[in-house]
């Protein structure tokens, strides 16, 4: 069971390990083994769901609605986003109540601005703040924001009310830790890890077959993805938000919280997959 939180700047906690929903509910015949996977990673401690008006046009929200009909909300913590374009006066507000209806709760434990557009942040962050006055969302973060973004988000007011920003993060991808993650740090806002085990493509099948990493992983009795997983959990500050379709894999992606390798370990993953040591454009999804 895990239970490891990250405590936030206005003073509440946040869990390490929570589940992603990018694509889930696309396929109706896939739904039951979903809402299964979902409800068995809340059972684990896997309580942080993140979903965005954008996955499936409001059918990851829906599914995850249904997913959680049946749990206590207050044990969950919810994360929605909203799209750049609607992040202004005009659509802000409806977009966060088609949110709340599609997942069937009055109000988001954390609400995104998905990534950065063209309303201006100081307008987005005025209507935030007035989604958390009037309890629709307890706290409000970002999404996709690089150094110079954040310093921008600083320089509006109640920029700095800002509790989490969302970034891709990974062992292969690794370039937050030069500048953006210290600098969350400074400023007590937390990172969440999306993406944290690499998804598909030839990334994952480059760090799949890396020898280092099979070996350890081998040693440990693990997956080299419940690996990827640990790593990404390893800082204080820094959630992760796993996606698994699958029990099984959800059932894996909980037990990686539990992996704990030696410094000397860490030391040859560090030597193999080094931090950059200059600074790299954020990756994205
Ligand atoms: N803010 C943003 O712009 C942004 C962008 C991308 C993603 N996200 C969020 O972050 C979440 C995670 O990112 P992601 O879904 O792109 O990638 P990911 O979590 O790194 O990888 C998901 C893939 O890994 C597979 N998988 C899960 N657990 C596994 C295990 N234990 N062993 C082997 N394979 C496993 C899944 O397959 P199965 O489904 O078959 O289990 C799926 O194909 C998303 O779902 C979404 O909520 C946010």
């Amino acid at each position: 069971m895990n239970e490891r939180k990250i405590r936030m700047k206005d003073g509440g906690e946040m869990p390490a390990l929570g589940q992603g929903t990018w694509h889930m509910g696309d396929h109706k015949d896939r739904e039951e083994q979903e809402i299964e996977s979902i409800r068995l990673g809340v059972s684990l401690g896997m309580t942080l769901l993140d979903t965005a008006e954008m996955y499936g046009e409001g059918a990851s929200e829906r599914m995850l609605g249904k997913a959680i009909a049946p749990l206590k909300r207050d044990e969950l913590f919810l994360v929605s986003k909203v799209y750049p374009w609607n992040a202004g006066r005009a659509n802000l507000f409806e977009s966060c109540e088609n949110s709340l209806r599609r997942l069937g709760t009055d109000y988001l434990d954390l609400y995104l601005l998905h990534w950065p557009g063209s309303v201006p942040l100081a307008e987005t962050v005025d209507c935030m703040e007035q989604l958390v006055r009037e309890g629709k969302i307890l706290r409000w973060g970002v999404s996709n924001f690089d150094t110079d973004d954040m310093e921008r988000l600083w320089s509006v007011p109640d920029g700095d009310k800002c509790a989490v920003n969302q970034v891709l993060y990974h062992l292969g991808s690794r370039g937050v830790e030069y500048d953006l993650l210290p600098w969350l740090q400074r400023h007590e806002v937390a990172m969440m890890a999306y993406c944290p085990i690499a998804q598909g493509g030839a990334l994952r099948r480059q760090l799949l077959k890396d020898k280092v990493l099979g070996g350890i992983a081998a040693a440990h009795g693990v997956t080299v993805i419940q690996l990827l997983l640990a790593f990404a959990l390893r800082r204080e500050s820094v959630a992760a938000i796993p996606k698994a379709g699958t029990p099984r894999h959800t059932r894996e992606n909980a037990e990686a919280a539990e992996i704990r390798l030696s410094d000397e370990e860490w030391k040859r993953i560090e030597a193999e997959f080094p931090s950059p040591a200059h600074k790299m454009p954020l990756d994205i999804r």
